[in-house]
């Protein structure tokens, strides 16, 4: 495991952005797996920036997003969809991307279409991933199977309180389940890459990355991944020591 420590926002956002240009420059078509929620808005701006000064090409990059919430509809202002569009592809163009669709008439069946299409494009080269204050990384929540793969979850509800920001604080408008990536999908990436930033990330980034490793903090089990990089701020590094 690589740990990262910048001073703050703005150097955590160049820091990532720079690490997946890099990553994108000796593999064109790279296949990215991407995150959404507030984390990783700096690091979309910088690699719009980036790429409208011709540092950075994605044009045969693929892209695998890690959720999204079961019942909204891809044009709905709070889907994982919804936000990409707005906060990367509108500006970015990519080759192809993928989000699950949470409203798949089976899901199950979209579940199960999802691992595919990543086996088809050769599997995820570099996976982008946040954590949640409950340790969840996509909505694997606490006590998620260390070998679960694409599935539909129940969300907890520290999950649906902390999410609910984006649903204009309204609690009851939160979708209780999302699909997910599992855990297993998640590691069989090639290269993981967790960020966080703010004081009220340090108590779950310590637990984590200097606690047990165990389904109980679906981050901590990062730490199996050979190829495993955090990059923090000061303020989400407190509590390491
Ligand atoms: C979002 C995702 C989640 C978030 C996590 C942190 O696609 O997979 O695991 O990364 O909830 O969210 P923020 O960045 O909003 O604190």
């Amino acid at each position: 495991m690589n740990v990262i420590v910048v001073d703050d926002y703005m150097q955590l956002s160049d820091t990532v952005a720079k690490i997946i240009a890099q990553r994108v420059q000796s593999k064109k078509d790279l296949v990215l797996g991407l995150a959404t929620g507030s984390t990783p808005l700096g690091m979309y701006q910088e690699l719009i920036h980036m790429s409208k000064n011709n540092r950075v090409n994605f044009g045969q990059v693929t892209t695998f997003n890690l959720d999204e919430y079961v019942g909204l509809s891809a044009c709905d202002p709070q889907s994982y969809c919804r936000f990409m569009q707005e906060h990367f592809f509108d500006q970015i163009k990519v080759k192809r991307s993928f989000i699950p669709n949470g409203l798949a008439p089976n899901l199950a069946y979209e579940c199960l279409l999802y691992e595919s299409e990543i086996k088809r494009y050769g599997g995820i080269d570099l996976q982008i991933l946040g954590i949640g204050r409950d340790g969840h990384i996509g909505f694997n929540e606490p006590g998620s199977a260390c070998n679960s793969r694409t599935c539909v979850v129940q969300l907890d509800d520290i999950t649906i309180r902390d999410n609910a920001r984006f649903f204009n604080n309204d609690r009851s408008r939160v979708p209780r389940q999302a699909l997910t990536m599992g855990i297993e999908t998640i590691l069989e990436a090639r290269e993981c890459l967790l960020i966080a930033n703010g004081a009220h990330k340090a108590d779950i980034v310590a637990r984590a990355l200097r606690g047990p490793v165990t389904e109980s903090v679906p981050a901590s089990l990062l730490r199996n991944h050979k190829s495993f990089t955090v990059v923090l701020d000061k303020a989400a590094a407190i509590s390491l020591g």
